[in-house]
């Protein structure tokens, strides 16, 4: 599951038929993940660089 921002939201509205005052702001994502198209990630810093917990 991700969630995508980056859409068009009149797109959307038209897709889903939205035709009253609700505004799509975030979508969901749901999927299974073809392993073959899967890509190197990035370097990720560790949490313990940036989170502290108390
Ligand atoms: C609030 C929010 C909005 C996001 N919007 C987008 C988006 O518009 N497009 C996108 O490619 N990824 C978006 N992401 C990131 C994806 O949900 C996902 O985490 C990312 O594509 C996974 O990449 P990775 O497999 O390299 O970690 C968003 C993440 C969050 C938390």
């Amino acid at each position: 599951m991700c969630p995508v921002i980056g859409f068009d939201p009149r797109a959307v509205r038209e897709l889903l038929n939205i035709y009253n005052e609700d505004e799509p702001i975030l979508m969901i994502r749901i999927g299974k993940e073809k392993a073959e198209s899967r890509k190197l990630r990035g370097y990720r810093k560790p949490l313990s660089e940036f989170v502290t917990y108390y």
